[in-house]
């Protein structure tokens, strides 16, 4: 594992290039599926390059991926890319996102990567072997309560959906905590959580790309993730919540 681990260290940096060079320049901007779902070059460029570099070292595994979609080869392994988590910001400028890469072997998660270009920072984590925000070991917060914690959470695409659109959750949340933020990078997000920088998270309708590298920093991390009602949470799941565990029965029960 320690030869695939440092190969994705090695990648998410080339990557990290990429999109700094990338950073000041004109970007061309396309919708997919959805009023507000938009990609740029950048994403399509950043994701090629991954591609192109785990098909070469390893023809046989398999890739879940943002912008191409599901690259079937041996299920054993897998990784799950995205190439620009919170492109939206990206492609305004706005200084939060990140690459998010994540890694399993038989359906369990090996290690996941997150940089973030413009803070030059890299949340890491192994199965097993706790997480790190470039070389220092990181930990969940301490907070008990809801009334002590800041939150954060974001809104799906397809907000126009009532039924999913997480507007009455971030209103009764707001209520009773500090405050919820919302950045518009969803991998971030868990990493906040797991570096102790907020206490919980929770969102709807998430894809496995967004979510597989910082599920498995969260929880090396020391925190807890499940569905809206507690249940366990898969990468496909289309309900997460994430918070530091202290927090966690408190939160779901203002989640609907
Ligand atoms: C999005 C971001 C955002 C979340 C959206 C995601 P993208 O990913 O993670 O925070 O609210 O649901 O789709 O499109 O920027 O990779
Ligand atoms: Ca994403
Ligand atoms: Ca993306």
């Amino acid at each position: 594992m320690d030869n695939v681990f440092n190969f994705a260290k090695q990648l998410i940096e080339k990557a990290n290039r990429v999109i700094l060079k990338s950073y000041d320049k004109i970007r061309t901007i396309s919708y997919k599926k959805g009023d507000f779902n938009l990609v740029t070059n950048v994403d399509h460029e950043v994701e090629a390059l991954i591609l192109k570099e785990i098909n070469s070292k390893y023809p046989d595994h398999s890739i879940v991926a943002e912008e191409s979609g599901i690259h079937t080869k041996n299920l054993k392994y897998q990784w799950f890319i995205d190439p620009i988590d919170g492109t939206t910001n990206f492609a305004h400028g706005y200084p939060c996102f990140c690459i998010s890469i994540g890694f399993s072997v038989n359906n369990i998660l090996e290690f996941g990567l997150i940089k973030n270009p413009l803070t030059d920072e890299l949340y890491s984590a192994r199965k097993n072997k706790g997480a790190k925000l470039n070389r220092k070991v990181i930990s969940v917060s301490k907070i008990k309560t809801l009334r002590d914690s800041l939150l954060v959470t974001g809104f799906s695409y397809d907000r126009k959906n009532p039924k999913t659109n997480n507007f009455n959750n971030f209103r009764n949340l707001t209520l009773v905590s500090q405050g919820v933020r919302r950045d518009g990078a969803a991998a971030l997000d868990l990493c906040y959580v797991a570096s102790g920088k907020v206490d919980g998270f929770w969102e709807l309708k998430l894809s496995p790309w967004d979510v597989a590298a910082g599920a498995l920093i969260l929880k090396e991390a020391g925190g807890k993730i499940t569905k809206f009602k507690g249940k366990k949470y898969d990468l496909y799941s289309k309900e997460i919540v994430a918070t530091n565990g202290f927090i966690h029965s408190e939160l779901i029960k203002h989640l609907k």
